[in-house]
């Protein structure tokens, strides 16, 4: 396990050792086995278990052992890892130009599509819809959130959570950890979660409590949630560039980023460098959606949007990340406190109707409201 990501229950290591083995062992089986593996994945998102996942970047046509090795420095080891990169890292990563970055990238994602893991760039709407309707969702812990989401949280997409300090986007990440362990009948995916922490409010105490309400091990859901800190903004860009390894050896299912925008916003202060932290933020938002697609995990980012005072007309909160956040995340959702309650509302979505739904925070984390609360929400709404 990398120094930078550590098991939050207690610091029992992880045997590598035995990821070593796991990982020859695939990278011993001949490259038919591991093309012909998983009769499932015809490119839709229910990919099960596919050993495309192993297949090292020096089995691609053009890659030697010097071009290999400054691969796997830069911590890119699989075909998958390529894939999950921009030509930009991998120019940064081997010293080549901008094209010849882009073909290497390309072909990894040739060889993905090849291994029947990745769709066909061209393909029918009904194919498209067929993929659609076997993506994976998570259980936000919340019915009525989850009808928001259409069943809740999806695999291979980016869902960002925004709102002010204290609407409960944090309480949000908790409660997905415990519910991604879940069973798929209970509304998870039977997979781990990385939990990147930026503002040092992940509380190991408060999953505890979560899991115990939710009659779930406690400790066994500790186990299953590597938290990795990011101390500053290229800290949190290193993490995720890490994540292929945590994917693999772990069987992550969901990745977390609270808060996805924290660090930009600290250290880019003033004007002059508003360009620059909306690059930045650019990048890791683009390179997050990239990793939700081709490592298959639902990934969660949150935001925090400020009161803005000198806002007359339309909503007078803004999500921090501006223009940056919305046009990457694939779907949005806003949160606000009513007294008691939550409010949350889908936001941009390219097929959810722009509609708002109660939820609670309690001892189960996130919950469904008392039903008389809830449909004294609803009938307002409608009226
Ligand atoms: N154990 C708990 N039971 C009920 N509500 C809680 C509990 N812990 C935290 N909360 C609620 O969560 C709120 C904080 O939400 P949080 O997710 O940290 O906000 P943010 O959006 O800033 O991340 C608190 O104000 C409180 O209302
Ligand atoms: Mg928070």
């Amino acid at each position: 396990m990398s120094g930078r990501f550590q098991a939050s229950a207690d610091s029992k290591r992880v045997n590598t050792n035995k990821n070593l083995n796991r990982e020859r062992q695939f990278k011993l089986m001949s490259k038919k086995e591991v093309a012909g593996s998983d009769p499932n994945s015809d490119g839709s998102s229910s990919r099960g278990p596919n050993l495309a996942m192993y297949l090292e970047v020096e089995e691609l046509e053009g890659i030697g052992p010097v071009m290999k090795t400054k691969l796997n420095t830069a911590g890119i080891v699989t075909v998958m890892d390529l894939a999950s990169k921009s030509p930009n890292e991998i120019a940064d990563a081997v010293g080549s130009d901008l094209q010849r970055a882009a073909e290497i990238c390309e072909k990894a994602r040739e060889k993905l599509v090849e291994l029947k893991y990745l769709g066909e760039n061209f393909v029918s709407a009904t194919e498209i819809y067929k993929r659609r309707m076997a993506i994976e969702r998570i259980s936000t812990g919340s019915k009525n959130l989850d009808d928001l989401l259409s069943g809740g949280i999806e695999s291979q997409a980016v869902t960002e959570f925004y709102g002010e300090f204290g609407s409960g986007k944090t309480q949000i990440c908790h409660t997905l950890c415990v519910m991604v362990q879940q069973p798929k009948e209970l509304g998870g995916l039977h997979g781990k979660v990385v939990y990147i922490d930026t503002e040092n409010t992940f509380r190991p105490e408060r999953i505890v409590g979560i899991a115990e309400a939710r009659e779930c091990d406690p400790d066994a859901i500790l186990d299953g949630i590597i938290v990795a800190k990011a101390y500053n903004s290229a800290h949190q860009e290193l993490i995720l560039s890490e994540l292929g390894k945590q994917v693999r050896d772990h069987g992550v299912r969901l990745v977390i980023v609270d808060s996805a925008v924290a660090h930009y916003r600290a250290e880019f202060l003033g004007r002059g460098t508003l360009s620059e932290r909306q690059q930045r933020l650019n990048k890791f938002m683009h390179a997050l959606v990239r990793a939700a697609e081709i490592y298959n995990v639902a990934v969660v980012a949150t935001n925090q949007v400020q009161a803005s005072p000198d806002t007359f007309f339309g909503d007078p909160t803004k999500a921090t990340g501006g223009h940056v956040v919305a046009h990457t995340s694939t779907y949005r959702v806003y949160i606000r406190k009513t007294g008691k309650n939550r409010v949350a509302r889908m936001v941009d979505s390219p097929y959810h109707a722009e509609r708002e739904v109660l939820f609670v925070l309690n001892e189960k984390g996130v919950d469904d409201p008392p039903e008389e609360v809830n449909s004294s929400f609803s009938k307002r709404k409608q009226s």
